[in-house]
């Protein structure tokens, strides 16, 4: 039987995202059954892919090579008893399969003596005589689309899938994280809490495959969840590939409003009056929330209580450390604390939240256009990130509209996302008037966008926001495709 790969395995090994390959099986280019690839459809696709190329084999050496220096080896490999047991498991499986294929060698082997023989006594026509020898040629000469089962084996081992239920979705743990950070990282929508194994918020029951504790936790599981497999995602890692039950965030409902203090780590310069605030919440207590939320800031100085709502513009996929475009405001305490140094590296700041019902819708597959003016690309910045992390969009297109001086503060950024990736598009305006302005940029993104099957999301200034979406509506653009935010 061909060797199956995971959607997710199958673009790791050809150097492609997931959603090419989703892409693929819906205009009927690329077969798969149960979300499954089989490593000779695959290579039947992907005819001229270069192995030592693609990804596939560079990971596994990369993590070789480069075993040998400490910061990498932390990072990367997974701990020695972690590794052991995926070793061992992996073992008993390759014993396994190495009794099945020496059965069937001896089978061919067998089957060969006989077509040497001529089928002596055997009622054999020549064509089936032919056939069949042509067949036991090329089983005994293997075939080129084993080299991908030889790395998927080997890519267990270093990162074992995780597939949850009931969402179907999957991803796949590096490292020394638990099965909660790598579901994370990959931008799935995990319940949790603490996480630190004290708050139980992340139980899921493993429904297969093997897992091993990494860290002790203060939770107690009930008799009966233990006998039924739940376990805390965030102080258990995955031996072999495992499929899990647990709850994910369907929306911002899902989420609970959160209090942390976290410290100041650096406020930089992105402009003369932009500043990049970045906040590093505890270990044990960060802060949960969905790409394009926002949070209340506060914090006390001699001056008085400084208070601001900043939109977060970091992923969530990195919800320890949390970035602020914050732009100069007088009338803003927060605002003005941050530009006067009095929010400094080190001070104590206080976050609730999140709020706010700026995310991503979750169907898969779509074209995504966010519209944004001047400090309403923080949003955009944490839903994009957040969309490459998850790999679900078939397309991105930033349209970003400067009235400040400041104007695109991050357009390298924007610049490089457009550079490295497939199917990305950034388009720069300028104007005065965020109003004009807002007619000029949709009127750029109808000229270069088809609004059929694309979720536009708009940030900004009032009058940026209500002109875009009326330009967008006049532009063909359904109403319900259209999230967007007043900042
Ligand atoms: S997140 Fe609290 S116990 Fe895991």
């Amino acid at each position: 039987m061909s060797h199956r790969l995971s959607l997710s395995r199958a673009a790791h090994l050809v150097g492609v995202h997931r959603s090419t390959l989703q892409k693929m099986i819906g205009e009927g280019k690329l077969a798969a059954a149960e979300g499954m690839i089989t490593a000779q459809e695959l290579l039947r696709a992907f005819p001229q892919v270069n192995l030592e190329a693609s990804g596939g084999i560079e990971w596994v050496n990369r993590i070789k090579e480069e075993s040998f220096g400490r910061r990498v080896r932390e990072r990367m490999l997974p701990s020695q008893e972690i590794l052991a047991q995926r070793l061992f498991s992996q073992g008993l499986e390759l014993a396994d399969l190495r009794r099945t294929v020496q059965r069937y060698h001896a089978l061919v082997e067998e089957l060969g003596g006989l077509l040497r023989e001529g089928f002596q006594g055997h009622p054999a026509q020549p064509g089936a005589l032919a056939a069949l020898s042509e067949g036991l040629g090329r089983a005994l000469a293997g075939d080129a689309s084993d080299a991908f089962a030889a790395i998927d084996e080997a890519l267990r081992v270093m990162t074992p899938r995780v597939e949850v239920r009931p969402s179907g979705r999957e991803f796949f743990v590096e490292g020394h994280d638990s099965i909660l950070q790598s579901g994370l990282k990959a931008g799935l929508q995990l319940s949790y809490g603490c996480g630190n194994g004290t708050c139980g918020l992340c139980r899921a029951r493993v429904v297969d495959g093997e897992v091993q504790r990494i860290r002790p936790h203060d939770f107690t599981l009930s008799e009966a969840e233990r006998a039924q497999g739940h376990v805390l995602m965030c102080a258990y890692s995955a031996v072999t590939d495992v499929k899990i039950e647990t709850l994910e965030a369907a929306g911002p409902e899902d989420i609970p409003r959160q209090e942390i203090v976290a410290t100041v780590r650096a406020v930089s310069p992105l402009g003369e009056d932009t500043r990049l605030l970045h906040l590093q919440a505890p270990r044990s207590n960060r802060l949960r929330f969905l790409a394009g939320q926002s949070a209340s800031l506060g914090a006390v100085s001699p001056a008085g209580d400084m208070q601001g709502s900043f939109a977060i513009a970091s992923c969530p996929c990195d919800d320890r450390n949390l970035h602020f475009h914050v732009g100069r405001d007088d009338g803003d305490t927060f605002a003005t604390g941050v530009f006067s140094g009095a929010i400094r590296p080190g001070e104590r700041v206080t976050l609730v939240g999140p709020e706010g019902r700026f995310v991503l819708g979750r169907e898969p597959g779509r074209h995504l256009v966010f519209a944004a003016c001047d400090l309403g690309f923080a949003p955009v910045k944490s839903l994009v990130e957040y969309a490459l992390s998850a790999d679900s969009a078939a397309s991105y297109t930033i349209a970003w509209l400067a009235t400040r001086p400041d104007g695109h503060y991050l357009a390298n950024q924007c610049r490089a996302w457009a550079e490295a990736l497939d199917g990305f598009s950034w388009m720069p305006f300028r104007h005065a008037d965020a109003a004009e302005g807002a007619a000029e940029l949709v009127a750029g993104l109808r000229a270069a966008t088809d609004f059929a099957g694309t979720d536009v999301y708009v940030a900004g200034p009032e009058a940026f926001v209500h002109c875009a979406e009326f330009e967008l509506r006049s532009a063909g653009a359904p109403a319900e495709s259209i999230t967007a935010l007043v900042m």
